[in-house]
């Protein structure tokens, strides 16, 4: 540990303090954080906290997601502009369209949007719960909103769903291309490929295994193969080599960065956490309405 991981460390404790951090923020980050993990670990994670400050370094729906979840503590981030581009790709307007249009609608709600949308929804799913979920839906017509790749995947696993796709992405995954992956597995022909399914429909193609986050780095503990290619933010890298020290993982292209999680660096979580600065503040409303899709996720994904 560096120094100022070491006062981070120490702050923290004095502060009571808990810090929760996504894999894919800079591994110096995730080496001081109480919790690293998928969202839906974090979300999990987020809905039992005890301490008086929360840390979450993430991305701005996470920690919006943590405060929804607790709603009496002081939620804060190291840096307010971390935000997911993805998160605000889907409109309410057409939410209350499609609901006039087909009257059993449900709204599922990729985790990675904003408070508003998850307001809107019926349900929150992130990539490790979204097939079970929708799933056990009763309603035939679903609304996947925001990311279209995701959406569509759950789609072909589930026929017997009308699923209604939306325009969004994530512009780090969608940009991916099949050569890209190609190109890895020309250079390492004995590895497994890992896939995100917020990557496009020809790079699933190419996957020996579809999964979350943390669902991938589950897979490759496990699995009795010693390479993978691996494609997802890099951040990954950090609890791959910890969970498996002698095994060898390849990104695709050689930075593979969601630049929004990398500004959760431990100079900014120093000072944030000194400060008690970047609070997340939602309207009264808001916090009443968005918190239902969150707690019904938490319960359909039991
Ligand atoms: P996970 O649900 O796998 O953590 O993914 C979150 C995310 O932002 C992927 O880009
Ligand atoms: Fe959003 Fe993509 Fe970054 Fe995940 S990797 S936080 S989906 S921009």
């Amino acid at each position: 540990m560096n120094t100022v991981q070491n006062e981070i460390l120490k702050l923290k404790a004095e502060k009571d303090a808990v810090i929760l951090a996504h894999y894919y923020a800079p591994a110096q980050t995730q080496a001081v954080a109480d919790y690293v993990g998928d969202s839906f670990y974090l979300a999990k994670v987020a809905s039992g906290l005890k301490n008086r400050l929360v840390v979450f370094c993430g991305v701005g729906f996470m920690a919006e997601s943590a405060k929804l979840l607790n709603p009496d503590k002081k939620v804060i981030v190291p840096d307010p502009t971390a935000d997911c581009p993805m998160a605000h790709m889907a409109s309410v307007e057409r939410i209350r369209e499609l609901r006039k249009e087909y009257p059993d609608l449900a709204v599922v709600c990729y985790i990675n949007s904003t408070a508003e949308l998850k307001a809107a929804s019926d349900v929150c799913v992130t990539s490790s719960n979204a097939l079970k979920i929708v799933g056990n839906l009763e309603s035939k017509n679903i609304f996947f909103i925001p990311d279209k790749n995701l959406g569509r995947f759950v789609a072909e696993k589930l026929p017997e769903k009308n699923i209604i796709l939306n325009d969004g992405f994530c512009p780090i995954h969608d940009s991916l291309t099949a050569e890209e992956v190609a190109g890895a597995k020309a250079l390492h022909p004995g590895a497994l490929v890992l896939v995100h399914p917020e990557c496009r429909e020809d790079i699933l193609e190419t996957a020996d295994m579809i999964g979350s986050t943390a669902e991938m780095i589950a897979f490759a503990e496990k699995s009795d193969k010693s390479e993978f290619i691996v494609c997802t933010e890099e951040g990954v890298a950090f609890p791959l080599t910890l969970k498996g020290p002698k095994k060898l993982f390849y990104f695709p292209r050689e930075t593979f960065v969601c630049p929004d999680m990398k500004l959760n660096t431990p100079e900014k979580l120093l000072s944030a956490l000194k400060n008690e600065e970047n609070e997340i503040i939602l309207s009264e409303e808001i916090k009443a309405s968005a918190l239902r899709p969150l707690e019904r996720m938490l319960e359909l994904a039991r």
